[in-house]
């Protein structure tokens, strides 16, 4: 990455360090960072190793601009470096089963597949698309933290109209758009991490 002026945080630092940040500087972020932080962050997890998110990472700043309306107008959207559109399209995964299954599993491609069509067509589409769309919250996990890891800062969003954000990037009815992503080098503090202490919400039995 050509960051290389910015020591890479362990995941314990960049999660405590990271705070959502709503205004960046000016400057850009190549392909190559894109990329990487798209790669680390695709390294998360998915039953069945599914993968179902589908990204699209807006840089263009005209595009910025329409998409920073389709956000209500949120300004951390125009002011990026980068934003992402993080969608997921489980009709996609479905149908392309036979070329995306570990090639560990090369020898059981057709049975898995199967197995794993058998079991969501038990599925309403809602249902089914509602499961691709919860896996999109580990890879937008992932994509703050990759990103934190490198000195970029970024803001999740659930604040935009996702027929807009469909229309403008041509993705179908099915697919879902959990958050959007906006990620650049940090123009402001933000506020203070908070945080519910453990003895709200853990019980270890
Ligand atoms: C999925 C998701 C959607 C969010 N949507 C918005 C949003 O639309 N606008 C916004 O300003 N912040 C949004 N936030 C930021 C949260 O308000 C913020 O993460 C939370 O208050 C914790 O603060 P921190 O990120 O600074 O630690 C969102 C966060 C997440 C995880």
């Amino acid at each position: 990455m050509s960051n290389t002026a910015f020591q890479q945080l362990t995941v314990t630092q960049a999660a405590e360090a990271r705070v959502s940040i709503r205004k960046y500087t000016d400057e850009a972020v190549s392909d190559e960072t894109i990329n990487e932080l798209i790669r680390v962050a695709g390294t998360a997890p998915t039953p069945w190793n599914l993968q179902p998110w589908r990204i699209i990472a807006v840089k263009d700043k005209d595009t910025l601009a329409k998409l920073q309306e389709a956000a209500y107008g949120q300004r951390q959207v125009g002011s990026s470096a980068v934003t992402f559109v993080i969608a997921t399209d489980m009709d996609d995964v479905i149908a392309t089963l036979e070329d995306t299954v570990h090639p560990g599993m090369a020898d059981r491609v057709d049975e898995t597949a199967k197995s794993i069509r058998d079991h969501f067509a038990g599925y309403s589409a809602a249902d089914l698309h509602w499961w691709g769309r919860s896996q999109g919250y580990s890879f937008m996990a992932y994509l703050l933290l990759a990103a934190q890891s490198h000195g970029y800062a970024t803001s999740p969003m659930l604040g935009f109209d996702p027929a807009k954000v469909k229309e403008m990037f041509g993705l179908g009815e099915n697919v879902q758009i959990p958050a959007i992503v906006s990620l650049g080098r940090p123009a402001e503090e933000g506020f203070p991490q908070f945080r519910h202490p453990l003895d709200r919400y853990v019980k270890i039995v």
